[in-house]
């Protein structure tokens, strides 16, 4: 990279669905570019701030006492403008207002689908930080946000489990993820729950009422976990169906909803967010661009944006299938 290409000038901002630990992830990449003697500026509400000049400059006091909280300080949307090729030619136009000449994205597959267009069209330079409770996306063993997540669903599901087993009742909860199964899968095991149904692989209600049958007179409760993108219907629909063949069970239903998206970050998100967030800034120093930020077998790795999208997630559900049905047993 020649000096004209030097990097004086980082823009940051959060996209998609908001994670617990994006603040984590802001605070780091601000003090990192200051660290390294950048300007930074944080860009509002996602791609639309871009769009449409919500910009404003972040020094390191901007981001002090934000590593604890949930949610997103720069907001986040699912900008639909950005989407149009008028959109991002709007975009790059408030960036060479600014003089920004690099752009760090905290979000998830949306965002880096957006970030490749945006590459392509225009020559922008782009890291990218994981950033969703979803954990489905290649280049990486887990995403930001998702360890909270999934704590709190565990811990709902908790306590779940005192009142269903003190009037033996068969549950159906609900967790987040329109087509990834990850957080029903872990907050099934963790908790301990009977069944768990998710949109990677196909589980008919027959399964389901098999499986049943085979622990519904042994257990004081059973608990079912569905993923909201589950292909046999959220957990009324799929509760309704069991209730439909099986009229004497005693079933409730319990959507946990958007409660699992906010909250304080736990530990583990908090230094992935803190790791991503040094990566990042120093992978753009680096000359690196088109690349996303993940943390595979520990260690903190760049795989490109078009991998990323293409690449299948290295979730191995067929493990955790194999081992939820042994120990729910
Ligand atoms: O991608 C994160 C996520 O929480 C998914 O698990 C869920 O399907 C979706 O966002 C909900 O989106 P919204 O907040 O727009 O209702």
């Amino acid at each position: 990279m020649g000096t004209m290409d030097r990097i004086k000038h980082i823009g940051v901002f959060t996209s998609g669905g908001d994670a617990p630990g994006m603040n984590a992830a802001i605070r780091a990449v601000v003090r990192t570019a200051h660290f390294y003697g950048l300007q930074v500026s944080g860009i509002l509400e996602g791609y639309n701030g871009l769009v449409q000049n919500n910009i404003r400059p972040l020094g390191t006091r901007d981001v002090s006492n934000i590593i604890q909280r949930g949610g997103t300080i720069l907001r986040s949307a699912r900008s639909k403008e950005f989407m149009t090729v008028e959109g991002r030619c709007a975009a790059k136009r408030t960036m060479d207002l600014h003089g920004i000449d690099a752009l760090i994205a905290i979000g998830g597959d949306g965002t880096f689908r957006g970030a490749q267009a945006f590459m392509v069209e225009h020559g922008v330079r782009m890291v990218g930080i994981t950033g969703t409770i979803d954990n489905d996306m290649g280049g990486t063993d887990t995403t930001i946000g998702f360890d909270t997540a999934t704590n709190t669903a565990m811990e709902l599901v908790d306590r779940i489990r005192d009142t269903a087993s003190s009037h033996d009742r068969l549950f159906f909860v609900e967790v987040m993820g329109r087509s990834s199964g990850a957080i029903a899968m872990y907050c099934g095991i963790a908790a301990g729950a009977e069944f768990v149904m998710v949109p990677e692989r196909k589980q008919g209600i027959e399964e389901l009422i098999s499986a049943l049958e085979r622990t519904e007179k042994s257990k004081s409760s059973v608990i079912v976990i569905v993923a909201e993108g589950d292909e046999e219907g959220g957990a009324y629909e799929v509760a309704r169906k069991v209730k439909e063949r099986y009229a004497h069970y005693e079933t409730r239903v319990s959507v946990l909803g958007h409660v699992q998206r906010g909250g304080n970050p736990t530990v583990a998100d908090r230094m992935l967010a803190s790791r991503s967030g040094v990566a990042a800034v120093e992978a753009l120093l680096a000359g690196q661009a088109g690349v996303m930020v993940g943390q595979v077998n520990g260690r903190m790795v760049l795989t490109s944006f078009s991998e990323v999208l293409s690449g299948t997630s290295p979730r191995n559900h067929a493990e955790l299938d194999r081992i939820l049905a042994i120990l729910s047993t």
